[in-house]
């Protein structure tokens, strides 16, 4: 059967549907791990019950703040040890979603990641609670790389934006309940201080596991493999059409002829090749490999130089080092619920006001109110108004980022790379974000540190002139790539700068440009083509089974 093609930049896809919608949004609990997982240690290590157990001090101890914790080595240890896993998991990942799907991969994550945790609740001891930790953290790693990945290719264009948003939403839950579960249980003197909020984690995968098994995979993938009826199956599930559909041929043949094109600028070699191409291309070409690579790796650095993780990881040290808050827990779930509540507004403006604009602006926001922390910190920090109005201007900081930067820097990474490095672009850029993660928990007790540097408040000025950063970065750098198909950014990078890029609009389709007969179908040799490259190289360079001989119905 001939793939229909058009030549009409709006005829691309399909309306979407509320199912539609719901399977593609379903995807965003994976969210759940990465806030969850990072959320829970930090009350962990701070209970009575782990400390006693891990030290061998007497409860009698308990009032003495000075001796009653955790060595430092082996709190930075298992703090880090999660992100040590994830970098190292987000990147395996990326290979493995090309090999053996996006579906998959996510699916054989949660079953990493319910290994590593019954490895933890089992401990008894601390060298098993870290070795847990690192198998968790793979888990972990493989689910957040891939869960983006996976929505920014299912996603309809229209509401890709808002969908991808719906993971950052998701972190944010997952880091309140984290906190609500320590707080639950951290005044228990047994072994259930800890294991129930570790434990609590497995029914998280479950959730996760079980439906994404019901869900299909990403067509793009298929697309990638040379398998064109199961790409054309998955999409009409996907877009709630049926297998006809005009609106599903139109939508796959635009993202084979994508494809098509993509391989003719760079043809697949093997597994090294497939790992160069991400750093292929000149630095100064925004469309360039490199150059994409780089705008992802550092969007998720740049996220992380917010400082947002200092509010969120050191918060409460902050607060009770300020001297006069009575209750520094309440706080740290303020500013914990200010982050889960300011999130969705961003489902709507993402797509409203675009990608540009909300990370410019929201830049701007947040180094503003960091500076005004900053400045009313060396005044008058100790004046008990004064400490209450610091708190307001983190919350209206942590509005900003909620909004702005936090689902921002997830849906700009699923949208910048071409088909050809996508997996292995959008691994690159989650290991980024864990590794900044990781870098600013182990560095922030030192600049902070009574003993250390003891900056106090005036860490603010650091945190504002890295959003200062930000700010310059998200005007120089970051196209707009609202209400574009994956496949339409490809072009728009190649035609604009990203200062340009939020006027462009596409003119033609690629299956236009690579070939459609003049009964509006795409060329048979383009699906040809793209099966028999991916039959030849795997994809990846391994020999794969992709069929070069379309099966049943076929395609074209
Ligand atoms: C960041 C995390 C952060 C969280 C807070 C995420 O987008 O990557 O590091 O803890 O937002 O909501």
């Amino acid at each position: 059967m001939p793939l229909l093609a058009s030549a009409d930049v709006n005829r691309v896809e399909a309306p979407v549907t509320a199912k539609a919608y719901m399977m593609c949004a379903f995807a965003a609990f994976g969210g759940i791990f990465f806030g969850y997982d990072s959320g829970y240690i930090n009350g962990v290590l701070g209970m009575d019950f782990i400390i006693h157990k891990y030290t061998g001090k007497p409860f009698s101890d308990r009032g003495n703040a000075d001796v009653w914790t955790l060595p430092s080595w082996q709190k930075s240890l298992i703090v880090s040890i999660l992100s040590a896993g994830t970098f190292f998991g987000a990147l395996i990942a990326g290979d493995l979603a090309d090999w053996f799907g996006r579906r998959t991969t996510i699916i054989a994550g949660c079953v990493v990641f319910v290994i590593g945790v019954i490895l933890q609740t089992a401990s008894e001891t601390y060298g098993l609670l870290v070795a847990g930790r690192l198998v968790a953290g793979f888990g972990v790693g493989f689910v957040s790389a891939i869960i983006i990945l996976y929505m920014s290719e299912i996603a309809p264009k229209k509401v890709r934006g808002a969908i991808v948003s719906g993971y950052q939403f998701c972190i944010t839950i997952g880091l309140l309940l984290a906190s609500c579960v320590d707080y639950g249980t951290q005044n228990r003197t047994d072994t259930g201080s800890y294991r129930i909020p570790i434990a609590l984690q497995m029914l998280w995968a479950l959730i996760l596991a079980t439906g994404l098994f019901l869900l299909p995979e990403s067509p793009r993938y298929f697309v990638r493999k040379g398998e064109m009826e199961k790409a054309r199956h998955v999409l009409a599930r996907l877009r709630d059409q049926p297998y006809e559909s005009e609106f599903v041929q139109v939508e796959l043949a635009e993202i084979i002829a994508n494809h098509e094109y993509e391989l003719l600028l760079r043809p697949q070699g093997g597994y090294i090749k497939s790992w160069t191409d991400c750093f292929s291309g000149s630095l100064w070409n925004p469309a360039s490999n490199l150059r994409r690579t780089i705008l992802g790796t550092s969007l998720q650095m740049m996220q992380q130089w917010t400082g947002i993780n200092f509010v969120f990881y050191f918060g409460t040290t902050f607060f009770q080092a300020l001297g006069t808050i009575s209750n520094p827990f309440l706080i740290s779930l303020i500013t914990t619920l200010v982050n889960v509540l300011s999130t969705p507004i961003s489902f709507w403006t993402i797509e409203r006001f675009g990608r540009r604009p909300l990370m410019i602006w929201g830049a701007a926001g947040m180094f503003v109110c960091e500076f005004i922390v900053a400045i009313i910190g060396v005044t008058d920090g100790h004046n008990p108004q004064a400490v209450k109005a610091m708190i307001s201007f983190i919350c209206i900081y942590i509005f900003f980022f909620a909004s702005t930067w936090g689902p921002g820097a997830w849906v700009c990474i699923g949208e910048q790379f071409p088909l050809s490095i996508r997996s292995r672009g959008v691994a690159l850029s989650t290991a980024s974000n864990w590794l900044w993660n990781c870098i600013i928990a182990v560095i922030t007790p030192y600049m902070v540190g009574t003993d250390k540097g003891n900056l106090g408040p005036k860490v603010f000025f650091i945190w504002g002139s890295l959003c200062v950063l930000c700010f310059l970065y998200a005007y120089f750098l970051i196209p707009e790539t609202k209400g574009l198909s994956l496949e339409q950014v490809d072009r728009m990078l190649e035609e604009t700068t990203p200062r340009t890029s939020a006027k462009w609009k596409p003119t033609t389709t690629y299956a236009a440009e690579m070939g459609m007969t003049e009964k509006g179908e795409l060329k048979a040799e383009i699906v040809q083509d793209v099966e028999r490259r991916a039959s030849v190289t795997g994809s990846v360079g391994r020999k794969g089974h992709s069929s070069a001989e379309p099966k049943g119905d076929t395609v074209v």
